[in-house]
């Protein structure tokens, strides 16, 4: 009978049958092939990876009782391991984020509990008959159940924890079977309630091992330094079956055999080196160890690093440093959690070229081969353990799961597993121990048992920083930690030296157009010595993928699958798309963390300060490359030979350029520090920071270019038509509107050229939109008290508008007089003064947009660019003149919002492919957008493979868009980034051109 004891629901049994947990390492028979990682050539490894025969049930109940006995199972389904229920199609995919997806009761769990029987056969490698056979299953969502040859061998949760069962005695010379069953729900789904699509089955690596009868069952290398880094002890603490005779050797980085050391099973070792290369998240080296016992050689990279808090200081080697940081799932849009080597390696390259120098593995440890990875790599990891039980707070009480005894079990072997098994890398740093969960006596004792365990690292949970009840003993934690705290709280934390450095694990809440607050952040970490920084959320959106449109993938969020309860595309809410595509989120975060800072001393003789914010590393590796440009081209230039400013040092360097007093055009210097050498990341080339400053050149008004063709207009019952040389324009006297426009015959608008306050709500808008539907501000109806034809000349034409801008139901929010001057050259100076209605918080823009028909797809602007620009999300961006299409200003995301506008332009285009369009102009900058999509098309498209194109391009000549800042799940938008002036005056020309190419 396999369910007659309830393991599934008995937090006091994790496991049966598995063994201690260890480090992850695999044996290899000699020192080269374990050199090459490649584990398949590693005689005493058998990767159980590939087909196996499987069939899914509804209910476990359902599962006949010795399944695990039969070989009639030729006619079952077959399914790839690893992968997981859901993204094979056996069960529908469900996200939710905190709420449970079954009734909170915890141990227990819905009878109705989905299982799935793997079963497959594998020959037993010669030469393996006479030693150990382990097996290892590196991640099994949610607990399974093994049989070996009809045996039962034991049963185990932890998801995404490796759990090894010792096979001696059950595996036989020849073929062998093995049977798994899995539930899909156990007490540990309790333990497991992080924000991600629930996914179930053997989702990680299963393998054999084949070890000697005596041989190292575990061992701890830990690196200690003396206070002047002169000197490192590396020690290395032994765990052995048996009793082997075990032999060390220690390699410097190139290779030399800096030492060798034995010891008869369990002990230690040590090593003792001399100006020992230290690793760091910028200085990746690593020394190597070699493990020999009997036929099997283990190698692990050694990285010599101090990791420590001094006096509230976060440092690593003796120096205080930031950690830049992202969150990062395994999570991949087709395979799910089972995240292909390839994808990995492509996030960490990414992460390189974005400048971030640290991962928090929310929330549970990531594939242990991504580990080997980042040693190499160069990032700082905070560990996190796997286990959160946030849905306990939706219900009665967070802490819940921390205060009873019965669970104490579960909370030590989760804790003891992600330990053990990561131990020996270096490029941990923190180990958290897990995610919102509250924080009680489970809770301090895992934090005690790992501070006993590692006095090398530095622990964390920022589930004890809220809401505390009764145990408040954070002794064993070495970090405040919070999430999403506002600027104001980080400022009022930051320089007190009162407590623990402050740590915010998650910030800047990345999802959909946003985040605009990583400058506010990164301004005060900088400040603030007793600020180590932080990590955004979060690194990727977690679509799925369910087909492809228009050769783009499309992309499932929750509740698309009829999951429920679902959080719907709060799951989207990363810095690159599901396919690795970098949003402009991320380009903001590569900026305000680049490690170059560049401040202007003098910029009439070319004078910029240079500062190296790197922690251990000169700047000889970059070039500095310096441009000056006047109206966008190219007037002075050239690249400075390698800097090699010590680290947190600066040098001033002097760029030989001259400028005029006066110009029509405006100036900037724009320096770019690139790579000077090929990385395994990025070649020699990619640019590492900049800066561009506009330079002090006096502006020179040009003259105004007057046709020499006298204007004409026509009164028609409720239209004006103004013609000129070989342009016309209709207004309505009923809206106040310009209701059409020409060139050469050609039209550019046949529509009204309203006024918008509309943006298709972004993601960070959703506190405030209600607000903004009720006043109706997706409904604009204008009202004109009184249109006038005020003056009409040949030179000039002058119409004056007095509007209100309403919803329903409520007062007008905006009232406006906008008057229009119609010039012979063609130009109309549409020049307005707003006044804000009553009770308006602010609006999500202000501006007029011009529908113009088919065809007009080329835009050229000089604005902020070339990515997406709003008041708080444009440090990434630079002045400058882009030429770009109609279509590539549009940014894709999977839920639409508004996106695409560009802050701080001063002129914008648009035009045929034969020049013939509209030219916007203003004196004071102003953000434009032109699409295929009006504001209310985005609006209420809930996937962008829902969109229809439209034929029309829509010009938006805003006179301000709110920014966008990281609402969702931080703070409020600052009020000087909304467009909340009670009173304003905006004017900008129109004009219809013929630009040459
Ligand atoms: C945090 C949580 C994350 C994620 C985020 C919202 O509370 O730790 O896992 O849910 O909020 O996207
Ligand atoms: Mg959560």
């Amino acid at each position: 009978m396999i369910f007659e004891n309830k393991y599934w629901e008995d937090p006091t049994t994790p496991h049966l049958g598995g063994e201690e947990p260890r480090a992850y390492f695999i044996p290899y028979p000699d020192a080269d092939t374990a050199r090459t990682r490649e584990r398949n050539q590693s005689d005493y490894f058998e990767s159980l990876n590939g087909n196996w025969k499987f069939l899914y049930y509804k209910s476990m109940y359902a599962v006949p009782n010795e399944f695990y006995k039969t070989d009639d199972y030729k006619a079952w389904d077959e399914v790839f391991v690893p992968s997981t229920w859901q993204t094979t199609g056996v069960e529908k995919p469900h996200y939710t984020n905190l709420q449970y997806p079954i009734p909170c009761d915890p141990p227990y769990v819905p009878d109705e509990n989905p299982a799935s029987c793997y079963v497959r056969e594998f020959n037993l490698p010669l030469g393996w008959e006479d030693k150990e056979t382990y097996v290892m299953f590196e991640g099994v969502n949610a607990c399974y159940y093994l049989w070996v040859n009809g045996q039962f061998v034991g049963f185990s949760k932890g998801s995404r924890l490796p759990r090894e069962f010792n096979l001696t005695g059950v595996v036989q010379p020849g073929k062998n079977s093995m049977a798994i069953l899995v539930l899909k729900w156990c007490d540990g789904t309790y333990m497991e309630d992080q924000d991600l699509w629930r996914f179930t089955g053997i989702f990680r690596d299963t393998y054999l091992l084949s070890r000697d009868k005596a041989h190292i069952r575990d061992y701890f290398v830990k690196t200690y330094l003396s206070d002047d880094f002169r000197k490192a002890t590396v020690s290395v603490e032994l765990d052995t079956v048996g009793s082997p005779a075990v032999e060390a050797t220690l390699r410097s980085p190139e290779g030399e055999v800096l030492g060798t050391s034995s010891v008869q099973g369990t002990g230690k070792m040590e090593f003792s080196l001399e100006e020992p290369i230290l690793w760091s998240a910028e200085t990746p080296v690593l020394y190597e160890l070699e493990l020999r016992s009997g036929r099997e050689v283990i190698l692990t990279k050694v990285g010599i690093r101090k990791v420590e808090v001094d006096e509230n200081i976060f440092k690593v080697n003796g120096k205080a440093i930031k950690l830049k940081g992202v969150n990062r799932h395994d999570s991949h849009g087709e395979f799910g959690p089972s995240v292909p080597m390839d994808s990995i390696v492509e996030d960490l390259k990414l992460m390189k070229q974005f400048n971030i120098n640290t991962i928090r593995t929310s929330h549970y440890p990531n594939n242990p081969r991504f580990l080997e990875l980042v040693d190499e790599y160069g990032f700082y990891v905070v560990l996190e353990n796997d286990m959160e039980s946030h849905g306990m707070g939706c219900v009665e009480d967070l802490h819940k799961l921390g205060i009873l005894q019965e669970w104490e079990n579960t909370f030590m072997d989760r804790i003891r597993r992600t330990v053990e098994r990561d131990k020996n890398h270096p490029s941990v740093i923190i180990w958290s121990m897990g995610n919102e969960s509250g924080y009680e006596t489970n809770h301090i004792k895992i934090a005690k048992w790992t501070k006993e365990r590692d006095d090398t690292r530095l622990t964390h949970f920022e589930s004890a920083s809220f809401v505390y009840s009764g145990s408040e003993d954070t002794r064993y934690l070495d970090m405040e930690s919070r999430m999403y705290a506002w600027p104001k709280e980080v400022r009022t934390y930051g320089g007190k030296w009162t407590k623990k450095p402050l740590f915010l694990c998650e910030y800047s809440h990345a999802m959909g157009n946003g985040p605009g607050d990583l400058k506010e952040y990164w301004d005060l970490f900088y400040e603030y010595d007793d600020v180590m920084g932080g990590c955004v959320w979060e690194w990727n959106d977690h679509g799925i993928k369910i087909g492809e449109k228009d050769g783009k993938p499309m992309y499932a969020y929750g509740g698309d699958f009829g999951d429920k309860p679902n959080d719907g595309n709060f799951c989207i809410d990363g810095l690159i798309s599901p396919d690795r595509k970098p949003h402009a989120g991320l380009y903001e975060l590569k900026y305000v963390i680049q490690p170059v800072r560049f401040t202007a001393m003098d910029l009439n003789e070319g004078k910029v300060q240079i500062t190296n914010l790197y922690d251990f590393i000169d700047l000889s590796h970059l070039l500095v490359k310096w441009r000056v440009t006047c109206g966008g081209k190219e007037v002075a230039g050239g690249v400075f030979e390698p800097l090699d400013i010590a680290p947190h040092a600066e040098e001033i360097i002097s760029l030989p350029y001259t400028l005029p007093a006066r110009s029509a055009e405006e100036w900037f210097l724009d320096i770019d520090c690139v790579l000077g050498v090929d990385t395994f990341y990025a070649p020699l080339g990619h640019s590492v920071a900049f800066a561009q400053f506009a330079l002090p050149v006096e502006k020179e008004e040009k003259p105004r270019k007057e046709g020499n063709y006298p204007l004409s207009y026509e009164m028609g019952e409720h239209t004006l038509f103004i013609s000129g040389q070989d342009f016309s324009y209709e207004l309505s006297l009923i809206s106040g509107y310009i209701q059409k426009i020409t060139k050469k015959a050609v039209t550019l608008s046949d529509a009204p050229m309203t006024f918008e306050v509309w943006r298709a709500p972004i993601d960070n808008d959703m506190w405030v939109r209600a607000e903004w539907e009720k006043r109706g501000f997706d409904k604009l109806q204008t009202k004109a008290y009184a249109v006038k034809v005020a003056k009409t000349t040949p030179e000039e034409v002058v119409v004056t508008a007095s509007l209100a801008l309403a919803g329903y139901i409520y007062y007008p929010y905006a009232y406006v007089d906008v008057s229009y001057t119609f010039h012979r050259s063609g130009e109309v100076e549409i020049s307005y003064q707003g006044k804000q209605g009553e009770n308006v918080k602010y609006f999500p823009r202000f501006g007029m947009r011009v529908q113009m028909p088919k065809g007009f797809e080329t835009v050229e602007y000089f604005g902020m660019g070339p990515r997406e620009s709003y008041l708080d999300k444009q440090n990434s961006n630079r002045m400058g003149v882009f030429r770009t299409c109609v279509d590539d200003l549009f940014t894709d995301y999977v839920k639409p919002q508004e996106n695409g506008s560009h802050c701080g332009t001063k002129r914008v285009s648009v035009t045929n492919p034969y020049g013939i369009g509209l030219l916007a102009e203003s004196k004071t900058e102003f953000s434009f957008n032109a699409s295929h999509f009006t504001p209310m098309d985005l609006t209420e498209a809930k996937h962008n493979w829902e969109l229809t194109k439209r034929e029309e391009t829509y010009l938006s000549i805003d006179y301000k868009m709110s920014g966008v800042g990281s609402n969702s799940c931080g703070p409020e938008l600052p009020e000087r980034y909304q467009m909340n002036e009670k009173e304003w005056n905006f004017t900008f020309t129109l004009t219809p051109v013929v630009v040459e190419g």
